[in-house]
């Protein structure tokens, strides 16, 4: 959040609240919402004045729906879930006032008519919110990418460190063969890399943060963040050098950022217009 707005005391619910205070009663649609835990906060912080999320997983929503019939806190009964598969792109004629979309779009194949689909279901002035990953489809990281990780890793990480829960050294960081990545979850990353150009095609873009990740991310993942122990100001200085060198890559220019926050309106010319 420092890095992002300037200010630890920003986040992205007082940002949204403070420059778009409109969509307090705003009816948001959120795409891929999982069990809709961040959906909720969202109502609860008065980000938005309803949600409708739509979630493939009946397992999520379930379990959604459960804390849902528990809890029956305020923000919950201002969200409602539909099983649909975002890809198909079917989320009706201008009836929200939002699109909303966390770790969502990264899982899409069918962008286009997803795209397309968001263009009809807004409302005239409607807008996209979304954060996401936008960095290699498939995780095919990089070699500038990987040659980073593995230069902090090796070089500034102490070897105490470098080792896993079980005690054992953890090695390079390498890129997944794609087959792999498909075995894991075929919707992983599954165009994340056409992203960025395709959002620009279709939205006009309001607001463009880079949330950075694309060092962080790879470094601490599995097996290499087990020994991090938040209490001990050694490893958190390790924590804040990480952050910092990935800060100065991404702001010379030598690597861009895998995770973005971004606002748009669709084009009223254009591929979807
Ligand atoms: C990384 S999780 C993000 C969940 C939530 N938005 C969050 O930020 O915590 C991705 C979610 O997208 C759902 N998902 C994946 N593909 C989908 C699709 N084609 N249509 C709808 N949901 C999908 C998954 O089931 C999962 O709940």
């Amino acid at each position: 959040m420092r890095h992002v707005f300037g200010s630890a005391d920003v986040d992205f619910f007082s940002f949204l609240k403070n420059k778009y205070p409109g969509c307090a009663q705003a009816h948001a649609l959120s795409l891929c919402c999982g069990d809709g835990a961040f959906e909720e906060q969202l109502l609860q912080m008065g980000v938005f004045g309803e949600i409708t999320g739509l979630e493939l997983s009946p397992e999520r929503i379930a379990y959604g729906e459960s804390r849902n019939s528990q809890g029956q806190t305020d923000g919950l009964r201002r969200l409602h879930f539909l099983q649909q598969d975002v890809n198909l792109g079917n989320y009706g004629e201008q009836c929200f006032d939002v699109v909303f979309a966390k770790a969502a779009l990264h899982h899409i194949e069918q962008l286009e008519q997803a795209m397309e689909g968001i263009r009809r279901c807004l409302r005239p002035g409607g807008l996209l919110i979304t954060i996401d990953f936008f960095g290699p489809s498939r995780f095919q990281w990089t070699d500038a990418q990987l040659a980073a990780c593995n230069t902090f890793w090796s070089q500034r990480v102490p070897p105490r460190l470098q080792h896993g829960r079980a005690g054992h050294a953890v090695g390079a960081i390498t890129r997944p063969t794609p087959e792999a990545m498909i075995a894991m979850d075929p919707s992983e990353a599954v165009r994340s890399g056409e992203l960025y150009g395709l959002m620009r095609d279709h939205f006009d873009i309001l607001e463009d943060f880079a949330l950075g990740g694309t060092v962080l991310h790879l470094l601490l993942s599995e097996d290499r963040v087990n020994h991090f122990d938040a209490s001990d100001p050694s490893h958190n200085a390790v924590l804040e050098e990480a952050v910092a060198f990935e800060q100065q890559l991404i702001s010379s220019g030598a690597l861009s950022s895998d995770f973005r926050f971004m606002v748009a309106r669709p084009k009223t010319t254009g591929p979807c217009a």
